[in-house]
């Protein structure tokens, strides 16, 4: 596919089929969102890979209740390591960590859709909770949490605001 055709075409999906994702296809998954820039290259991102049922409905309920979660494949949870980016950047590093992981997403999403996968980027969760989960360290923060399995609805595309609107020639 087209990067534009790619771009416009991935949608967030929130049914999925009973059908795995191999090994290899998170593999290629990682391996776009590793692709993405960082600061300074320091890769401030991590990536928790999960398929255990229970440890999915567990995440189910730190998203206040989106069962989605729980009915897709694998879900992935990415983490902004703050600590690997302050270690360098010092007060900045909380941004450009947060910055490295959903750089990283995105790549992750785009490449999933490419692949004729769906995802959904999830920010409603409770952090305390899910790092708990996992005995995420200090200094660290999970940013979003990805259900990704083969899709089961095709949603149309939520209108976007108008150009005119985002756009700001020379000055604001
Ligand atoms: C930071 C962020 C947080 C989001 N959190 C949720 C969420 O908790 N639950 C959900 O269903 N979708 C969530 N979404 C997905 C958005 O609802 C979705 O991207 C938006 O409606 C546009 O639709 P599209 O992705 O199909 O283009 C989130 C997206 C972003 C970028």
């Amino acid at each position: 596919m087209e990067c534009m055709e790619v771009i416009q075409g991935r949608r967030s999906v929130r049914k999925f089929k009973d059908r795995a994702v191999g090994k290899e296809i998170i593999e290629e998954l990682v391996k776009a969102a590793q692709m993405a820039p960082s600061a300074g290259n320091l890769q401030a991102r991590d990536f928790i890979i999960v398929t255990n049922k229970i440890t999915k409905q567990k995440l189910t309920k730190a998203a206040l209740g989106q069962s989605f979660i729980e009915q897709a494949p694998i879900v992935i949870v990415a983490v902004a390591n703050i600590e690997r980016s302050s270690r360098i950047y010092r007060s900045r590093g909380e941004l450009y960590a947060t910055q490295d992981a959903t750089a990283g997403i995105e790549n992750m999403l785009l490449a999933a859709y490419s692949m004729g996968l769906g995802t959904c980027w999830i920010g409603a969760f409770d952090e305390n909770a899910v790092s708990e989960l996992f005995g995420i360290p200090d200094k660290t923060l999970p940013v979003a949490i990805i259900p990704v399995g083969y899709p089961d609805e095709q949603p149309a595309m939520p209108p976007r605001i108008a150009m005119e609107r985002l756009v700001h020639w020379e000055t604001w």
